[in-house]
């Protein structure tokens, strides 16, 4: 993946690894490291990847691909998409706050989540959002009163658990299983939205699902559409004549290690199949899909160290910049920038004070030392915006490659930004 002109993204050219048309080792040197670095041409491809997929599987069939800002956040990456005809999927008021600085409009924007809070249904509102996905009677019945004080109507989606098998590599990113803590049970969705059709501040436009996420093939997808359209088709039998939207959710998977990614074509062609002549528009929450690949973290190797039998490669980067290997037992492709000569097996883990600081286990990579720029791959989703400050540590440089320029994009946080919020002399209060 990622060689030559036709596939945007990362590539040798004389022997240093870039990023598009910028050297990496170049880059390093001028942001220095740890550093997000994200190709937007890969970004783009990607995008169209999937938007002709589907427009060529049915033409005939209205759909959108809302971006699902948890995965990248960056509000040049939102840009970017957004200039390619993207919406968003959000979760929060923070995500709703960066959509809109990024451009997106109240209609370019799904509002997902699973406890998602009276201000935040306020705020969905005054957006107004395209529709609100809701997960709960509870949530239906607040967002109902919310709406009423507003004097509006919410347009809402019910995102209801299909409680199908899913296949995906960690437990924690499966969500559409009986028993999961998303969307309605499978079996109380017709009463919810028998209840949504009769509560007269909310609209009930639509369903919604999400199974799970790093999905490699089809059936699952279909085993989901298999339950979720002869509710819609119940739903609508009975009268509720405000169904307008299927919401498909996200989950396309994308190549971490060796791993086949999603087939989109088949993907497409799937979903074309499953709501023939049901007059549905369609909406997409790819996130993974769209930027994992066209990022990666540029770290520097600090140190080499032998223990206990075992080679370490200690690095600028660690768990608090990048925590899906650490979290989830992720792999991660490691590749130095230019190529030392020799291989060996190490584990590369970063500077912070946990033994479950690692980048890699058992890693065979090259011969790297200390100085020595490792790229890890795979890293332009569930990155940065996972990365957090442990060990008051200030969290990395990002940067966008277009072509042969790059910008940063987000400032690498300073030492001062790490106490900003806080007090050292407390004002007391009484209470
Ligand atoms: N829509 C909803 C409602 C979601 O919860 C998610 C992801 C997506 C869309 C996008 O899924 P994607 O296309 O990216 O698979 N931090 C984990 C992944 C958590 C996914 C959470 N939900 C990881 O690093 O693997």
């Amino acid at each position: 993946m990622g060689q030559g002109v036709l596939s945007p993204g990362f590539s040798r050219v004389g022997g240093v690894l870039h990023a598009d048309g910028v050297s990496l080792e170049r880059l390093a040197h001028e942001v220095g490291t740890p550093a997000y670095v994200y190709s937007l041409a890969r970004i783009r491809s990607q995008y169209r990847r999937l938007e002709t997929a589907l427009a060529d599987a049915m033409p005939d069939v209205t759909h959108r691909l809302h971006f699902s800002v948890k995965a990248n956040s960056n509000l040049a990456i939102l840009r970017t998409l957004q200039e390619c005809g993207a919406g968003v999927d959000i979760v929060s008021a923070g995500e709703l706050y960066r959509a809109r600085e990024a451009g997106f409009g109240g209609t370019d924007i799904v509002f997902s989540g699973v406890g998602k809070t009276a201000d935040e249904l306020r705020l969905a509102l005054e957006a107004p959002v395209l529709f609100v996905n809701v997960e709960s009677e509870g949530e239906l019945r607040l967002l109902d009163e919310v709406a009423r004080a507003m004097g509006a109507v919410a347009p809402v989606a019910l995102r209801v658990n299909p409680e199908v098998t899913v296949e995906s590599p960690h437990e924690y990113i499966r969500t559409g299983e009986k028993g999961h803590k998303f969307g309605i049970p499978y079996d109380d969705a017709e009463a919810v939205a028998r209840l949504a059709h009769e509560l007269p501040n909310v609209a009930l436009v639509g369903l919604d699902m999400h199974i799970g996420s790093q999905i490699a093939t089809w059936e699952p997808y279909a085993s989901a559409l298999a339950r979720i359209r002869p509710l819609f088709e119940s739903l609508r039998a009975a009268g509720i004549n405000t169904l307008e939207w299927l919401d498909l959710g996200g989950g396309l998977g994308v190549t971490y290690e060796a791993e086949a990614p999603a087939d989109v074509d088949r993907f497409a062609a799937g979903v074309a199949d499953a709501v023939r002549g049901l007059g549905v528009s369609l909406v997409f929450e790819p996130g993974r899909f769209l930027v994992a690949e066209a990022g990666v973290l540029l770290a520097r190797v600090l140190y080499r160290k032998r223990s206990g039998g075992k080679e370490y490669v200690i690095t600028d980067a660690g768990m608090n910049d990048l925590v899906r290997p650490s979290h989830y037992q992720a792999y991660h492709r490691i590749e130095p920038v230019t190529t030392p000569a020799g291989h060996l097996v190490a584990d590369v883990v970063g500077p912070v004070c946990e033994s479950g600081d690692f980048l890699a286990l058992g890693r065979e990579m090259a011969d790297v030392g200390p100085g020595d720029l490792l790229a890890v791959h795979t890293a332009g989703a569930y990155g940065f915006v996972m990365a957090s400050n442990y060990n008051s540590r200030p969290r990395p440089v990002e940067v966008v490659v277009d072509g042969d320029r790059y910008a940063v994009a987000t400032e690498r946080e300073r030492l001062e930004d790490l106490v900003r919020l806080e007090r050292a002399h407390l004002q007391w209060r009484s209470a």
